[in-house]
């Protein structure tokens, strides 16, 4: 497999897969459990067919939106993800150009491997911080100062993660943070050799968001699910949330919510926006899919707060159904990933640039030339058989 030969999400998987020692993969591409949840994100996309309208006498598609205060090119964002020099050595900067170039929203997450004030001052493009809220109360506080110093146009709040998943193929693999090669893993990293001479030639991993707070934030001996476990706070609650809204006061989205009745309270504490997710299923497994519960959210917030499908997507239809059914906008970490690990930069461009062909060529088949013009009749629930 050649970057030049990924059409799709499944092909860049292959590509990753093929590039990663198994530790690093597996801990990207597994999800809790038995990965139901994990398989349903995507499958739930399945349960509606798309109805398209026909001789519209459209020319063009315009896919741009606003989410989050800010203008995109595309309804499609990259979800905030951490490690990601190790999964490429150029880890977050090529995210972060690659969405600059699409004109999309980047998304930072608080376990990076590049540092706020790096990213800021990388891209002009819309950025998104996504916060994990740590034991130490004065850490976040200073996390959302650099946020604004290093103009930063969004937050995320993750309120999912309070405890770590049971991610079995990381316990199975040995993934550790850095790597840590166990008899089982050091074959694996022996036949990446490209991989193993960029991590031990390229920039020092290190976690600078967090070093300063965290003793083993930059050195951690330990796997994610440890660090998780020690480090952040799972005490917090509604009214945490409120006074990083009072803080910020710039958009401001909470992710990992699920329930209506959590929906409704985003709603009440003024946030702008929900994601729609279940980390992509990392980590409760068993808990719905969020396409699927993405009609009882819209019917009880749609309009009060912004919607945000996140995981799953692999495909520009599955933007598209999400989209039809009423969320705002999708996003998404894998999508990216996989194709950040096949190729870097060049990859991610690639992976985003077959998605925006996807939506561009779905849309004129669907007969729409707007996002807006996409709605509800344009969807019927899969009969069964
Ligand atoms: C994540 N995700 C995540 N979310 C978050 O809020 N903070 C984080 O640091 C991470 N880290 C992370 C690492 C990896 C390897 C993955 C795959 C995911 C979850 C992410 O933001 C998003 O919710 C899911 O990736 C969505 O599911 P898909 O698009 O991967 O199916
Ligand atoms: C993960 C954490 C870091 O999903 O959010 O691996």
């Amino acid at each position: 497999m050649r970057l030049k030969n990924c059409y799709n999400t499944g092909d860049f998987r292959k590509l990753a897969k093929q590039k990663l020692p198994a530790p690093i993969f597996h801990y990207i591409d597994g999800g809790a459990d038995d990965e139901v949840t994990l398989r349903r994100n995507t499958e739930a996309f399945n349960g509606y067919d798309l109805v398209p309208n026909v001789l519209t006498g459209i020319d063009s598609v315009d896919l741009s939106t606003e989410v989050l205060g800010q203008k995109l090119k595309l309804p499609l964002l990259f979800a905030p993800t951490a490690l990601q020099r190790l999964f490429h050595h150029q880890g977050e900067r090529a995210t972060a150009r690659a969405a600059e170039k699409v004109g999309s929203m980047y998304g930072m997450s608080t376990i990076a491997t590049c540092s706020i004030e790096e990213m800021g001052a990388l891209t002009q493009a819309p950025k998104l911080f996504q916060i994990y809220v740590h034991k130490d109360p004065a850490m976040t506080v200073d996390l959302i100062d650099r946020c604004k110093a290093a103009n930063f146009d969004a937050l995320a709040l993750t309120v999912d993660t309070i405890v770590a998943g049971n991610r079995e193929r990381d316990y199975v693999t040995g993934m550790s943070t850095p790597p840590k090669p166990t008899l089982a893993s050091l074959l694996s990293f022996a036949l990446h050799p490209q991989w193993s001479l960029n991590y031990l030639f390229r920039d020092k991993f290190d976690l600078p968001n967090v070093s300063k707070y965290v003793k083993d934030g930059s050195d951690m001996k330990s796997s994610v699910v440890d660090y998780i476990n020690h480090h952040i706070n799972s005490r917090i609650s509604w009214d945490d949330a409120a006074k990083m809204i009072e803080q910020w006061q710039k958009p401001f989205a909470i992710k990992g919510v699920m329930s209506v009745a959590d929906a409704k309270k985003a709603v009440e504490i003024g946030a702008s926006a929900i994601m729609l997710s279940n980390h992509g299923g990392r980590q409760l497994d068993g808990s719905r899919a969020p396409f699927d519960h993405l009609k009882a959210v819209v019917d009880a917030v749609g309009g009060d707060i912004e919607i945000i499908l996140d995981g799953g997507i692999r495909r520009g239809t599955h933007v598209l159904k999400a989209l039809a059914l009423g969320a705002n906008a999708c996003s998404g970490g894998r999508f990216y990933l996989y194709a950040l690990a096949a190729a870097g930069q060049a990859g991610v461009e690639r992976a985003i640039g077959n998605l925006r062909n996807e939506l561009e060529r779905d849309m004129m088949l669907m007969g729409c030339s707007r996002l807006a013009d996409l709605n509800e009749t344009m969807l019927a629930l899969r009969p069964r058989c």
